[in-house]
């Protein structure tokens, strides 16, 4: 591999940044050696009721595992977010929403966000909604899902966000999972011109085992589209927020009490219900939010995720307000009406710091410099990457055209789990390397360790699976429901450690390099999916014996989805039945799971035991037929011969 190009820090952000190079090693390592006095130092960021005594209690150790952060201390996140903002920035905007027609926006303060959300919080107590129920929200990027969160919050019930692009189906197991009573939607969503019809999803999704789970919800209208409706269970929105009271006193929650689920996918069953708490999540949220993009008051903060995925939860919403910043929330898509729309929206509200996809960029990149260079873009100082590798090309492009050159770019490498951003450059420190998430934050200890669970020495070029060695206070502390499928999960394959799932290099001068998932997992556009949920979306089929699924190189998405699909016998393989099978896997997980490719495959390959190996399939998916590797394990190695051949026919369908 040739040495990549490095960036070093720019001029004009020199002695303007929180941190130096030298102020970072020395906090770094303060946090390291003294994780208990830096986590202390850095909760007084927050206003809590009842101060904690206790920092750090966890162990990573089978026989007495448990994570437990400022246990003592009470809060409200909530409070934190928007209340203690009132006596100094209450006329501060804490939203500007842009819609998805360019003439739509909406400009809320942080003392209107004060009143909707302390209003939105006694509707759901008049709906019986306490401390530690759990509330579904099914909303479109509008106001009231960050309302609809914060009440939340305000009043110790758990959220639990389902990305409004997720089918019925999907919805429905969330609801079951969490035995969720309560729920909140919208008549439609709107996206790129389109509507998305939500209540009629939601109204799907109770027709199976969610029905008698499900005893009431309350419904935005955006669209005032027609929608089905069942009076005594289903409740407007602008009527229930006429009845109730302005003020709503706040839950005093423990640091340790939950705040919200997050359902994502891993490589076996179905999606895990991933629970954050309190105290150490939102500590964590805001301590990232203000170092790593670097936010000053004044600046104007957008972050494109959708409040469906995690990114959503810590980047758009708890992060930047328990930091009393101004965000962006916009409803729609980056090509609509043009692919201007971005910069449009940069330029209007003269974004300072900007947080997007790699996936965004690629899809951007595509349609030429042009709709970029007609705009301004002068306002941005800091660039943020999420969700993926971001490919060097890309990295490039958004760095000389979105950012002329000023910006540096924040590739951010996290999860779901993670409850905030680890690995990443900080503005003013970190020189650049284009595809690098670059060095650890502080209190962060990454390792790379070989198949065995063995570090790989520290400071020195290695590549293996990524690691952390201790906790940090944003980490996830249970799967829902399921404390054993948690440690399972991340602490049992490298006993004693997090395993995050992915795969990772280290250079020379200890930068890491995310090189994906070596788990079954797949990533599409900055979107998980467990290969294991579209199979099982396609076993479904009754023409279907079985399948298999893996990702493949994809220009725009990172990664596409590749699936061998084995029919029964006297079942013909056709155009219909392909479309049918796509059909089937968006009903049951959503467009996003889309297959980009199905191959019919007489046979699957499989180890003597049964076993499938998905090395050889990922080597046929991604064209690599010159470099299948060893296949006489195999039950029947002629089985490949069959889908090499058939490959070249479903490539060019
Ligand atoms: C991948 C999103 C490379 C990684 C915050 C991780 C990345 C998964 C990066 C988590 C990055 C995220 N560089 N890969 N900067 N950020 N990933 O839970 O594989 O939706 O395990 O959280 O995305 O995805 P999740």
């Amino acid at each position: 591999m040739s040495e990549p190009k490095l960036y070093p820090i720019h001029n004009h952000l020199k002695g303007k940044t929180f941190f130096t190079a030298e102020k970072y090693q020395r906090f770094y390592n303060e946090s390291i050696e003294n994780p208990e006095a830096f986590w202390a130092k850095e909760a007084c960021r927050l206003d809590w009721m009842q101060p904690f005594t206790k920092v750090k209690n966890t162990s990573y150790h089978k026989e007495d595992f448990h994570i437990r952060w400022y246990e003592d201390g009470t809060l409200n996140a909530c409070y934190n977010c928007v209340d203690r903002h009132l006596k100094d920035k209450g006329d501060q905007v804490a939203i500007f929403w842009e819609g998805d027609n360019p003439e739509d926006s909406r400009t809320i303060t942080y003392k209107e966000l004060h009143q909707e959300i302390s209003k939105f919080a006694n509707v759901l107590r008049m709906h019986d909604v306490h401390k530690g129920d759990r509330v579904t929200i099914y909303l479109p990027m509008i106001p009231e899902a960050i309302i609809a969160i914060l009440a939340c919050a305000r009043i110790g019930a758990i959220h639990s966000v389902v990305f409004a692009g997720f089918s019925a189906e999907s919805l429905e197991g969330r609801i079951f999972d969490c035995d969720s009573h309560f729920l909140v939607t919208a008549d439609e969503g709107v996206r790129g011109g389109k509507k998305i019809p939500l209540k009629k999803n939601v109204e799907e999704a109770l027709q199976g085992k969610a029905a008698h789970i499900l005893k009431k919800m309350i419904v935005v209208k955006r669209t005032g589209g027609d929608i089905p409706w069942q009076e005594k269970r289903d409740f407007w929105y602008h009527e229930e927020m006429d009845k109730v009271a302005i003020d709503c006193p706040l839950e005093e929650m423990g640091a340790e009490d939950p705040l919200f689920i997050l359902y994502t996918s891993g490589s076996t069953g179905k999606p895990k219900g991933v629970l954050h708490t309190t105290g150490g999540y939102l500590v964590y949220a805001a301590l990232t939010h203000q170092y790593v993009f670097d936010y000053h008051p004044g600046d104007i903060y957008w972050c494109t995720a959708d409040i469906g995925w995690v990114t959503g939860h810590t980047y758009s919403i708890y992060g930047p307000l328990a930091n009393g910043a101004t965000i962006v929330l916009f409803e729609g898509v980056p090509q609509y009406p043009d692919a201007s729309r971005f910069w449009k929206i940069v330029d209007k509200y003269k974004v300072t710091i900007f947080y997007t996809a790699p996936t965004v960029i690629r899809s951007l990149m595509r349609e030429g410099t042009d709709f970029v260079q007609k705009t301004s873009r002068a306002s941005l100082r800091i660039l943020g990457s999420v969700g993926e590798p971001i490919n060097p090309e890309a990295w490039e492009w958004y760095y000389d055209n979105v950012g002329n050159g000023r910006c540096p770019i924040m590739d951010t490498w996290w999860q779901t789990e993670t409850g905030g951003i680890l690995i990443s450059a900080l503005p003013g420190v970190t020189p650049l390397k284009p595809g690098s998430a670059t060095f650890p934050l502080f209190g962060v200890k990454p390792a790379l360790v070989n198949h065995k669970g063995q570090i790989i020495e520290n400071n020195s070029e290695a590549e293996g699976n990524l690691v952390l060695l201790d906790s940090w206070p944003g980490q996830m502390r249970t799967v829902y429901g399921d404390q054993e499928r948690f440690i399972k999960t991340y602490f049992t394959d490298f006993p004693g450690m997090y395993f995050s799932g992915d795969g990772a290099r280290r250079d020379k001068e200890g930068n890491y390099w995310i090189t994906g998932r070596v788990d079954d997992v797949i990533n599409v556009s900055g979107h998980r999916l467990g290969t294991a949920e579209v199979e099982s979306a396609l076993d479904a089929h009754p023409k279907v014996v079985e399948s298999a699924v893996v990702g493949f190189p994809h220009d725009i998405k990172g990664q596409g989805i590749y699936a061998f699909v084995t029919l029964h016998k006297k079942e013909p393989p056709s155009e219909s039945l392909r479309k049918e099978l796509i059909d089937l896997v968006r009903r049951k997980i959503g467009a996003i799971a889309t297959p980009d490719r199905i191959q019919w495959a007489s046979g699957l390959p499989k180890t003597r035991s049964g076993k499938i190996m998905r090395r050889i399939l990922r080597k046929i998916a991604a064209n690599e037929l010159e470099t299948l590797g060893d296949i006489s394990t195999l039950a029947d190695p002629l089985v490949v011969d069959d889908l090499v051949k058939n490959h070249k026919y479903t490539v060019s369908a």
